[in-house]
């Protein structure tokens, strides 16, 4: 295979998957302090579990107007007017200097890392190792798209007869939506609008309604790192913004992540009107991950692989093990060890640099969740212990007779295990195939065979053998579905840029 070179310092993000080494507990311990110092959350819930509050966030930034439905409308389509204006002149900024400036986010990311992971240990209740995740992620996805964009995005000379020259460009396409969700309200956030910026669009970010601070400190330091005011302006709100924004015929792409069913909304809205430009939408959603175990796997190494996969970041990633398939002889075997490593994860507040598992996002999530396992009661295996008070579920196992009863995807803490028998795995991972979803997948198999037949057969858009299935690494593990999961093209892969770009071929008879 061709292998595409990195430069070593693009992979800040590679210990995302693995352990916090003795450097880093400093920055832990002042982290605990500056969130200790700060004041409550903006949402006034906290890990202690308080009710969750809403707030009158202005559709727009910088004193816009309150969310009344046709005020919303005015205040996205203002945000609109000032990116429209910008485009142009941002557009004709050499690809050199929009590719400096991202590395200068990048630079001021790491610098402001303390400030940006107590936001997301505070809006998100990301536990201090994801909140660090976070801001390597995001400095990663900065550093690799400006990457790509010089070598990907300079014009190529194509060949053609004497006299005449023909030449490619790509170039912005206008005003870019971006819409993020809570569970990655750094990384994914700026990562859909650092790639769009650096194609030359102007943007339009609107981050999820329960994590509107990191993202307004995100756009801060994206301004003061030199991206024009107005060529990214941040709108905040719930779906009513998201719909407004979509819903304008002058947005000239959309960048989603999120559930499948808002991602359908949206690629309606941008079919609707006779007149509107067919434009891109770049969606990434949900998965039912199967990972699947054979009997020559290690089951030690199992069993880290799944706590990892399943409840780390309380199971809220888009990439997270929902279905575990034991082979039949070693299922016992396996569900008892887990048992025993579930005991041991703690559940907490997540500025606490012990905690395993914080509390989900909110209390609607906590409801859904919670009713959902009391439904499933008969079938659990282990469940967790959890603090008295605030949104914790706890991790729970859930066995399931096929791997057809699992239906949908419970976002949060909750593995279904199912079995399968010998010879069977071509028709397993054909089951798991038809559930329409295709994000991730594992295989747990030391069987160079089954290896390969996995890999020829899994309809996913990130396959992880012999590992964990989360903490995609930026520039080695390019991320995203297909499917019921997502359009693609994949977050920090080598073809990400190209999507947001216009693609002109110029030919002049010389
Ligand atoms: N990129 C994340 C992961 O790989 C999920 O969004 O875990």
């Amino acid at each position: 295979h061709p292998s595409i070179p990195l430069p070593v310092d693009l992979f800040g993000a590679w210990k995302n998957s693995g352990g916090i080494d003795l450097a880093e507990r400093t920055i832990l311990a002042e982290t605990a302090a500056a969130i200790a110092a700060s004041p409550p959350p903006a949402r006034g819930r906290g890990p202690g579990g308080g009710p969750t509050l809403t707030t009158s966030e202005p559709a727009v930034e910088a004193g816009g107007p309150p969310p009344a439905p046709s005020r919303t409308r005015e205040g996205v389509a203002s945000a609109i007017d000032r990116a429209s204006a910008a485009f142009p002149g941002w557009a004709a900024t050499p690809l050199a200097t929009r590719a400096a400036i991202l590395e200068r986010l990048a630079d001021l990311l790491e610098e402001n890392r303390i400030e940006l992971m107590a936001l997301a240990v505070k809006e998100a209740f990301k536990t201090i190792p994801d909140a660090l995740g976070e801001v390597r992620e995001a400095a990663d996805f900065c550093r690799y798209y400006a990457l790509q964009a010089r070598t990907g995005l300079a014009p190529i000379t194509l060949p053609g007869p004497t006299g005449e020259r023909n030449e490619l460009r790509m170039e912005g396409r206008g005003v870019w939506a971006t819409i993020a969700p809570w569970n990655f309200p750094l990384a994914i956030f700026l990562g859909q609008t650092a790639a769009a910026l650096v194609a030359g669009n102007a943007v339009v970010a609107k981050p999820a309604p329960q994590t509107p601070e990191i993202a307004r400190a995100a756009v801060r330091l994206a301004h003061q790192a030199g991206v024009p005011e107005d060529a990214l302006v941040l709108v905040t709100g719930g779906p009513e913004v998201g719909a407004a924004l979509t819903s304008d015929h002058r947005i000239a792409g959309v960048a989603f992540t999120g559930s499948t069913p808002t991602a359908k909304k949206i690629a309606a809205a941008l079919l609707e009107g006779n007149d509107r430009p067919l434009v891109p939408l770049i969606a990434e959603t949900g998965g039912i991950n199967a990972m699947i175990v054979d009997s020559t796997a290690l089951p030690e190494q199992v069993v880290a692989d799944v706590l990892t996969s399943a409840f780390r970041s309380a199971g809220q990633r888009c990439s997270a093990l929902r279905l575990l398939l034991l082979q039949e002889e070693i299922a016992e075997g396996v569900i008892e060890m887990l048992r025993g490593a579930m005991e041991l994860l703690i559940l907490g507040d997540p500025a606490d640099p012990r905690t395993d598992i914080g509390p989900v996002i909110d209390q609607a999530a906590y409801d859904k969740l919670m009713a959902y396992r009391d439904s499933a009661k008969a079938q659990w295996i282990k469940t967790v212990p959890v603090p008295a008070t605030g949104l914790f579920v706890p991790p729970t196992m859930i066995r399931i007779d096929r791997p057809e009863d699992l239906t949908r995807e419970w976002f949060g803490p909750i593995l279904h295990v199912a079995t399968w028998k010998a010879g069977t795995l071509a028709e397993t991972v054909a089951r798991v195939n038809a559930k329409g979803f295709g994000l991730t997948m594992g295989l747990h198999s030391r069987i160079a065979r089954s290896a390969e037949l996995v890999e020829a057969e899994a309809r996913v858009g990130n396959l992880y053998i012999n590992r964990s299935m989360i903490g995609a690494v930026v520039g080695s593990q390019p991320f995203g579905g297909e499917g019921l999961s997502g359009t693609g093209p994949k977050a920090g892969g080598p073809h990400y840029l190209h999507r947001f770009c216009a693609e002109r071929a110029v030919s002049v008879d010389t």
